[in-house]
């Protein structure tokens, strides 16, 4: 399968870009109020005792600004920012050496944290809760444990997936948030405000049109708005308009409902070989080439969050919005 330009994976693309885009501060960043609000006071309050940040762990959908509000907690607090993932950290000795590093305060930050296996997560539950690690030194009978201490620092976990950490690591946050997608209105201000930074002309309308098609994510608003960009300097006048963005989002396959090639793929094949479901999950993936997994993470969730698709006992089936939006008939029986 060739890359979504909506996936809401990070491409190389957008680690060049993001950075510059990013938000550097609670006042600048937009949306996730509700987080927003109580790390202001969490952040304040901390400060005010010249303590550490609590724990803070992130959950929801990629892209939605997780690793963008890590940063700015470690900006906020006035310290520095490690960055990790679960998957990079295979040994404890490797999480300890990342710990020992770390300075008075520091922000550790670890992405996909529900990846860390369980030996290294070991190590994680004293330093988060007494700030320190036991290392074992000497083998077999001879074998103690010495106990190292650590500066006091603020883990920051992220994870899209909350249902995989396991109880004692969750119990160790102590601030736990989970990240919403966005509003249109939201994706809007987000989208003018990184036109200005990247210095794109663009209109209120031409960025209400990209937010409409940008799934609810900041990281794919960006994304569209770049590759509109360049659709508006080589096809039009440059400055992107309503009209032009729709062009532009018509010309990358992306439609009025931030649907591509593979979403209309997945809703088709389901109407047109399978009467609209109930399909199961493996039948549907052999259909059309893809594995089941994916459909299931990565391509139904915005389906199902639109009404677009619905999960019953038994199978996946389409809604009477899907044959509206795919500009087709609703059968006379389906009353889904
Ligand atoms: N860029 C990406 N996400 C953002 C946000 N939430 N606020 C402001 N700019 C952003």
């Amino acid at each position: 399968m060739g890359k979504r330009i909506i996936t809401t994976d990070e491409t190389e693309e957008d680690q060049r870009l993001e950075p510059s885009l990013r938000p550097q501060t609670l006042e600048q960043y937009i949306g996730q109020e509700k987080a927003k609000k109580s790390l202001k006071i969490y952040i304040q309050a901390a400060k005010k005792r010249n303590e550490s940040l609590d724990h803070v762990l992130f959950y929801g959908p990629p892209g939605l600004g997780k690793t963008t509000l890590a940063g700015i907690i470690a900006n906020e607090m006035g310290v520095n920012m490690k960055v990790t993932s679960g998957p990079a950290i295979e040994k404890p000795g490797e999480i300890a050496a990342v710990l020992n590093s770390l300075n008075e305060g520091d922000v550790l930050f670890v992405d996909e944290i529900h990846r860390l296996n369980r030996q290294v997560e070991e190590v994680l539950y004293p330093a988060m809760e007494d700030f320190a690690i036991d290392i074992m030194i000497g083998k077999g009978a001879a074998a103690r444990s010495i106990r190292l201490d650590l500066p006091r620092f603020t883990l920051v976990g992220a994870t899209t997936r909350a249902g995989m950490l396991t109880a004692p690591l969750r119990d160790r946050f102590g601030v736990i948030h989970h990240l919403e997608y966005y509003t249109i209105k939201e994706l809007q201000t987000i989208i003018l405000r990184s036109a200005e930074v990247l210095d794109v002309k663009i209109d209120k309308a031409g960025a209400e049109a990209i937010a409409r098609r940008a799934r609810g994510t900041p990281r794919l608003a960006n994304r569209l708005l770049k590759r509109t960009r360049d659709i508006a300097q080589v096809l039009y006048e440059g400055e992107i308009t309503e009209e032009v963005a729709g062009k532009a989002l018509d010309f990358l396959d992306v439609d009025r409902c931030g649907l591509d090639n593979l979403d209309r793929l997945i809703l088709n094949t389901m109407i047109d070989k399978f009467g609209g479901g109930p399909v199961g999950l493996d039948t549907l993936a052999a259909a059309i080439g893809e594995d089941g997994g994916t459909i299931e993470d990565v391509y139904e969730p915005y389906l199902i969050k639109n009404g677009f698709l619905i999960r019953t006992p038994k199978g996946r089936c389409v809604t009477e919005r899907t044959y509206g939006h795919l500009g087709l008939p609703v059968p006379e029986e389906k009353d889904a």
